[in-house]
């Protein structure tokens, strides 16, 4: 009775062993003949592509690579040639494209002729991804100083152009105080007027958000929301839009007052501007935590039943110069209030629905930061 194996069944243990270790590695390991047909692959390598081992047998790999064959025959060949070959590359697999970092080792016969290629292969498809991530998010970064500089740019032109601005503005309504006007001058003025209007719309939509605020002050949503309503009560009139206010009571917060009634300014004209045919503006006032931090604070939403906005708009109203008005947006008042909802540790949201109507509900916290003072530009999400 002796414990060494019999030499078929020693041969049959170590070609188990050898299976078991090729089987069980994490990588795609194969054996090919230098005629470039398949002899063995393992089970991950059989995963790969969906196949049984028997399909493997004598195989040419372009027929089991297909369309990815062409991304590595290069270095087969050079293999062939008694090159070794390392190299990164896609293969499509049963589960969609993988990232594969690949090695081909010539195998040679005792007379130093090459019989064959060891190919091994791991995974580095996550690898991949994580780097495209991380390309993207610098992507991003180098986008917000873009914009960042833009902004700058943008403050510093509007500055310049205010005074001539308001120049201008008080001449043109000097000039249409003369009564002895044609009709067809006063349409030119007005129009003047009117143009002047947008540029100084735009400037200081820019200039006052630059501009550094001051007064804090306590407030009820309402008091700012009634000055809003009395400068849209003409436009409110004209496109028939009833108003349906409802304030929790006494609900007041501290913020930039100027800042708040900006962003309330916005929010009400889309509104208004979405409600063309008519239709109700719903405002709102109530106390409210902060959803994640709860954080004491106040809601108050304004809400539409206008044309409201695709996803695909939705997408994109919070961007710089994003408007689906054409010369008669600017672009820029979601922009600027989400910004300043930011300076005040608030948040600016938006629900809608196509042909339904849209609501904006904006968070303020009670009490301002002491650091309320981010730079304007900053990008946060
Ligand atoms: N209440 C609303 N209903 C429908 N669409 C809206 C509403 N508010 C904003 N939008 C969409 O968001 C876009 C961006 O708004 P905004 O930043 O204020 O720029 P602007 O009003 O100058 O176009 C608008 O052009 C419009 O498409
Ligand atoms: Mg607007």
């Amino acid at each position: 009775v002796t414990d060494t194996p019999q030499p078929d069944l020693r041969q049959r243990h170590d070609g188990i062993w050898f299976r078991l270790i090729a089987d069980t590695l994490p990588a795609y390991v194969a054996y090919i003949d230098e005629h470039l047909n398949y002899v063995v692959a393992n089970r991950m390598y059989q995963r790969q592509f969906g196949l049984p081992a028997e399909a493997f047998h004598d195989q040419p790999v372009a027929k089991v690579l297909g369309t990815s064959f062409e991304n590595v025959r290069h270095h087969l060949e050079a293999a062939l040639r008694g090159e070794p070959q390392h190299f990164e590359t896609r293969m499509h697999s049963v589960e969609g494209d993988r990232y594969l970092s690949v090695t081909h080792l010539p195998d040679y016969d005792p007379d130093g002729h090459i019989r064959g290629l060891i190919i091994h292969g791991t995974d580095i498809t996550e690898r991949r991804r994580m780097e495209d991530t991380l390309k993207l998010s610098e992507n991003a970064l180098i986008q917000s100083e873009k914009l960042a500089a833009v902004g700058k740019l943008a403050a510093s032109i509007s500055h310049e152009i205010n005074n001539p601005l308001e120049a201008v503005t008080n001449l043109l309504y000097l000039a249409r105080q003369d009564a002895a006007l044609t009709a067809e001058t006063r349409g030119y003025l007005d129009l003047a007027d009117r143009e002047l209007a947008r540029v100084s719309q735009v400037a200081s939509h820019t200039l006052r958000f630059h501009r550094q605020s001051t007064r804090a002050l306590t407030i009820a949503p309402e008091t700012l929301l009634a000055e809003v309503l009395t400068l849209y009560s003409a436009r409110l009139l004209n496109f028939g839009v009833r108003v349906h206010e409802n304030y929790a009571r006494s609900c007041t917060l501290t913020c930039y007052e100027s800042e708040i009634r900006q962003v309330l300014n916005n929010l009400v004209g889309n509104a208004i501007e979405a409600m063309r045919t008519g239709g109700d503006l719903y405002l709102r006032s109530q106390p409210a935590t902060h959803w994640t931090t709860g954080r004491p604070g106040i809601r108050i939403t304004v809400g539409d039943t206008g044309s409201g906005m695709s996803l695909e708009t939705q997408d994109h109203i919070f961007e710089a110069f994003y408007t689906t008005k054409g010369i008669n947006g600017t672009g820029l008042g979601l922009w600027i209030s989400r910004r300043i909802a930011h300076k005040h540790r608030g948040l600016l949201r938006v629900r809608s629905a196509e042909n339904r109507g849209t609501v904006f509900s904006l968070w303020l916290p009670l009490a301002l930061e002491a650091s309320a003072d981010i730079p304007w530009h900053a990008e946060i999400t």
